[in-house]
């Protein structure tokens, strides 16, 4: 069990040493620690696992789809059933991570098809790296950033984005440095109505 986590392990770590704006947020953490999960499903995780054929990457995180522990952070009232039923992620490394570590955090996560994710915020720096799939960033101050695949983008610690997936969803790897590191991105609260 243990080794189809630690095989996405490495097939995660050759993208990241191959990227270099990912090489250049953060260093591979030297002291991570398994940490068995407890595996929990989500209903996107058919469509995750259909991408094996896609390649290395693909096909370790399929292996580990049925072990591994998914998350959702929103409830069904912030973002619709729809949204819950075509997102989720999994914490590779970090604080809550299948590999433990305190220096910093990994997901990969997926975004159904044409899904919105309305304007959120977090206090820790992120970057994207979009695997699969296209998606629009908008982050307050920066301009829309149209990106497909080997696309990264930024944003700042309390940095105010939203992202809209393409036609083929999204699946993409996404890291967290610095302050605020174990918290869940936060929704902006809506406009108050007049
Ligand atoms: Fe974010």
């Amino acid at each position: 069990m243990e080794s189809l986590f630690t095989h996405l392990l490495a097939e995660t770590r050759a993208v990241h040493d191959a990227t270099p704006p990912l090489r250049e947020f953060a260093d591979w953490p030297e002291d991570l620690v398994f940490e068995q999960p407890v595996p929990q499903g989500i209903p996107a995780l058919p469509t995750i696992e259909a991408m094996a054929g896609k390649g290395a990457l693909y096909a370790a995180l399929a292996a580990v789809c049925p072990h591994a522990s998914w998350v959702q952070t929103y409830s069904e009232a912030e973002v619709g059933r729809h949204f819950l039923d075509h997102y989720g992620h999994i914490e590779l490394f970090g604080p809550a991570g299948i590999f433990r570590t305190q220096a910093c955090r990994a997901f990969i996560g997926y975004w159904g098809p044409g899904l919105f994710y309305p304007m959120h915020d977090h206090e820790a720096e992120e970057i994207y790296l979009v695997l699969t799939g296209r998606c629009l960033f908008e982050a307050e101050g920066d301009a829309p950033a149209d990106l497909g695949p080997g696309g990264v983008k930024f944003h700042r610690s309390g940095q105010s984005h939203a992202m809209t997936m393409g036609d083929e969803g999204m699946l993409a790897l996404c890291l967290w440095r610095g302050a605020g590191l174990a918290d869940n991105a936060k929704l902006n609260a809506p406009p108050a109505s007049s």
